[in-house]
């Protein structure tokens, strides 16, 4: 597809690591400015090729003296002519590089710490207090600012922010780019408004009129397939395909005989006459539910999953005809996460995205999402006019059920995890509770335990719930639910799913474990 956002002035952040890059970047967008994220070593001609109006250096977890240091792959007093925001690492490297000195610092600073600004005249601080509270997480300290530098704002004792005499060039060591710097929002608005001067022109509604228009050209009078998940992201990936050139794209919705109670049935009709999509719905389940007998271990399980939705795809686009593009919700995280300073991440579960379809079958692929956030595709979907009741679903994986029965899946299980999925999902509602966690469902453990019922002794399988809160899915914590409401799912789950006679509570977060338990 295009350029991305080429369209619009752009901020560029170059990543060093952090863990809050991709906050920065978000709160770029939300002063609705066009913001992309690449490497730290990227060419300076891919740099300039975006035309930035302003470029911000992210923070790290390594010291700008180390040998394999990160640095920028250019001079960026001479290569560049925009201005330039360093953050924490990226405050450093700019000293380093320009001729000040950056040192181990005694006095390492996590957490909150109280800045003090010495030149309320910064275009930075502008119309700031001139003492304020910063989230802080670094180790080194810069000892010598840059020659053409003046210190502008300090914590205890420590320089923390600078800025060169020509007012193009800033750092500062604290984070503004998270809550627990409560002006950082102002701060960095301050850089994009008042030093970079760019636009505030990117929108939810400009994204969707320009996929439309990119996919208009591009598809011309071709056809498209979707496979639908039920999901938020490939609902409103097809959304936007469907404005665009309507019933030339086929939608393929595929009963695995791993959803959610009723979700196969509910989902077709709405897709069909609340969105007016041209959907195929297609019942494989004898198909899925048979292939996966006797698999036990979770990547065979993913394996056998993953090739049976590429088979089915493939059969039914044969049958459609001369399909050359394939749609899929692909978000920026996941984009990111291949390019990034870390470098492509381990596997750790093999995702299903219909991989291996697009060269199998030599398809194009469509992914309009490509540039955006989880929340900025919610707020698409609204702008779209997608109900509300897919749009606050919580997240569900491809492989569906199979990967939340350990152990074998067979339709004794899947109906174990259904029921307890339905009731979980039913009191998350009753407690107000189900749009404040991101995901909630319960896991179906391959141990039975001893109990007794009445007055007889069972020996009947464990579920786990899990529950937890997150922004992006890529960390998490264990949700805390009330205990009342805990109490509740038990007595429920134990008393109308039959088959369990325990339940017990995840309170592990990610990392270290991870959100599905296979
Ligand atoms: P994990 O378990 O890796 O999950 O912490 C992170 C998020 O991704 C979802 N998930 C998947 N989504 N295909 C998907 O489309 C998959 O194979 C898959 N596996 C996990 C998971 O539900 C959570 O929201």
């Amino acid at each position: 597809m295009n350029q991305p956002g080429s369209s619009h002035e752009a901020i560029i952040v170059l990543d060093f690591g952090s863990q809050y890059t991709q906050l920065i970047a978000r709160r770029i967008r939300e002063a609705n400015v066009y913001c992309e994220i690449l490497p730290f070593n990227a060419p300076a001609e891919t740099v300039a090729s975006r035309k930035p109006k302003g470029i911000i250096l992210s923070g790290g977890p390594a010291s700008v003296y180390d040998k394999d240091a990160p640095k920028p792959s250019f001079n960026i007093l001479e290569e560049t002519d925009c201005p330039i925001l360093g953050i924490c690492y990226g405050l450093q490297v700019i000293a380093s590089d320009l001729g000040g000195e950056v040192l181990p610092s005694n006095n390492r600073e996590y957490g909150y710490a109280r800045l003090f600004i010495s030149e309320r005249e910064s275009p930075i601080f502008k119309d700031l207090p001139g003492e304020m509270d910063v989230w802080m997480s670094h180790g080194d300290q810069v000892t010598k600012i840059p020659p053409g530098f003046r210190v502008t704002a300090h914590t205890e004792g420590t320089l923390n922010a600078f800025e060169d005499l020509s007012g193009r060039i800033f750092g500062v060591q604290f984070h503004p780019e998270v809550a627990h710097t409560p002006f950082g929002g102002r701060i960095l608005q301050n850089f994009l408004f008042r030093v970079c001067r760019v636009s505030a022109d990117w929108s939810p509604r400009t994204i969707i009129a320009e996929q439309i228009q990119i996919i208009k050209s591009l598809v011309g009078d071709e056809k498209v397939i979707c496979g639908l998940s039920g999901g938020v992201d490939s609902t409103v990936a097809a959304t936007i395909v469907h404005e665009a050139i309507g019933d030339r794209q086929t939608c393929i919705f595929v009963n695995t005989g791993l959803l959610r109670e009723g979700e196969f049935e509910t989902t077709c009709a709405l897709f069909k006459q609340k969105m007016s999509l041209n959907v195929i719905g297609i019942d494989e389940e004898g198909e899925f539910l048979s292939a996966l007998r006797g698999v036990t271990d979770p990547e065979d399980k993913r394996r056998v999953i993953g090739k049976l939705f590429i088979d089915t795809f493939e059969r039914e686009a044969g049958a459609i005809g001369n399909v050359k593009f394939l749609v899929q919700g692909t978000l920026y995280p996941d984009v990111i996460e291949s390019t990034s300073v870390r470098g492509p991440s381990a596997v750790i579960k093999s995702h299903h995205n219909v991989g291996g379809l697009p060269e199998r079958m030599r398809l194009r692929l469509i992914e309009p999402l490509r540039e955006l956030f989880k929340d900025e595709v919610r707020i698409i979907g609204r702008e779209l006019g997608i109900p509300e009741e897919f749009l606050s679903r919580h997240p569900f994986p491809g492989p569906g059920l199979a990967v939340r029965v350990i152990g074998e899946v067979n339709p004794e299980h899947l109906r174990i995890v259904r029921d307890a999925d339905r009731i979980i999902e039913e009191e998350l509602r009753l407690a107000k509770l189900y749009d404040s966690v991101w995901q909630a469902f319960p896991v179906l453990l391959p141990i039975f335990t001893v109990g007794v019922m009445g007055d007889f002794r069972t020996y009947e399988r464990v579920v786990a719930i899990r529950a937890v809160t997150s922004a992006d899915g890529m960390t998490a914590d264990w949700a805390r639910l009330p205990h009342d409401v805990l109490a509740r799912l038990s007595s429920r789950l134990i008393s109308e799913v039959r088959g369990i006679n325990r339940v017990v509570f995840d309170v592990s977060s990610k990392p270290p474990s991870t959100i599905e338990w296979e």
